[in-house]
């Protein structure tokens, strides 16, 4: 459907007019897009508004990372239970002369979600050692993404930064409209996890439709394992997990003009088997009634009712390889640990 397109790359100006971007230019190394605001600040009201007034009630994970949820995220990936992000950044470390052999010259990196400044380093750490100049377009909802960068510039001579601070699709759709230069494009910490596989394979289907021919994909995900180590660390007994998951609440509150006692509520983590999955909720510890105001909501919540906030789907090999095959994909290499099954995948366009 995507095939034979054409694109014709658009100035900087017309980016902005076309895709609704304003363009902040910090300095000549530095600078960053972003779509209007209001845009963003009607969909949360919108968005939660629509999903908890669903039968099953949710809040979509997308909304975890403001500031605050970001920083408590930082804190679950040093925790000893939560194995993936010490076993990615291992693999990364191990694989960067075999990486170096599949990338081009003039490569860019490509972040979606721009994630821990560490797995981040490594691969431009791979880059610096076949370039010159590096640039680097972390895609990014949460405005973070200023704070990281500068420490990046400061760490990384040859380093520019182009970062877009929109939901994934919005950033690859301005990616493939920027320039013709060749794209790595890294979508690392196993985030692939939180979609559903119906929403996922879309997500694949289009990274590999604004693809170039140059261009790669580098996917990490963690692969089906044991329960009781995945439930683990996806419940920390410090409750670091908990606090990320209630945070959401305490982010609506501030931002929607709400009421949601946090401490009726606890984190629920279980790992269905059969779905591959783990399931997060909010449970509710009474009968309650919440008022969201931006959202125009009055909530009734039931004792022990569940608010769905994440899924982490757990995934086979051959399961990726089938995924990735029909998304429009050519796997060109797996790296994987087999203590703490993770792996690291790296495609080209079909
Ligand atoms: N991508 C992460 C994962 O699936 C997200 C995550 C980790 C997460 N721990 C969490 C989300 C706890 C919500 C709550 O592993």
């Amino acid at each position: 459907m995507y095939k034979n397109r054409v694109v014709t790359h658009l100035s900087t100006k017309t980016l902005q007019k076309s895709l609704g971007y304003r363009h902040f230019e910090i300095n000549s190394r530095l600078c960053y897009f972003k779509p209007a605001s209001s845009k963003s600040e009607k969909t949360f009201a919108k968005e939660i508004s629509y999903s908890l007034n669903q039968k099953e009630k949710s809040i979509s994970p997308k909304f975890f990372y403001d500031i605050k949820g970001s920083a408590i995220f930082d804190e679950i990936c040093e925790l000893p239970e939560y194995y993936l992000t010490r076993t990615e950044t291992e693999l990364l470390k191990k694989i960067g002369n075999d990486l170096i052999q599949f990338i081009s010259k003039d490569i860019r990196l490509v972040e979606l979600g721009s994630g821990s400044a560490v797995k981040t380093r490594l691969l431009l750490d791979v880059l610096t050692s076949i370039q010159n100049k590096i640039e680097y377009f972390p895609i990014d909802i949460s405005d973070i993404l200023q704070e990281s960068s500068q420490k990046l510039l400061e760490d990384y001579e040859n380093l520019s930064i182009t970062g877009i601070i929109d939901s994934y699709e919005g950033g690859l759709e301005f990616v493939e409209q920027y320039d013709d230069k060749p794209n790595l494009i890294a979508f690392l910490g196993s985030s692939f996890g939180n979609f559903t596989p119906e929403l996922g394979f879309a997500f694949l289907h289009k990274i590999s439709s604004i693809m170039k021919k140059n261009d790669l994909f580098f996917l990490g995900l963690d692969l089906v394992k044991d329960k009781k180590v995945l439930e683990k660390a996806y419940d920390d007994p410090k409750g670091i997990t908990a606090n990320f998951n209630l945070n959401v609440l305490s982010r609506i509150n501030d931002e929607l003009s709400a009421d949601f006692d946090l401490s009726q509520f606890v984190h629920h983590a279980i790992y269905n088997e059969k779905k591959q999955r783990i399931e997060m909720y909010l449970r509710s510890l009474e009968k309650q009634t919440v008022e969201i105001k931006k959202a125009d909501l009055l909530l009734d919540i039931e004792k022990d009712e569940l608010i769905h906030t994440e899924h982490s789907h757990k995934y086979s090999i051959p399961q990726i390889e089938n995924i990735l095959r029909r998304a429009g994909f050519r796997l060109e290499k797996i790296w994987q640990d087999t203590n703490k099954p993770y792996a690291l995948f790296l495609a080209s366009k079909h």
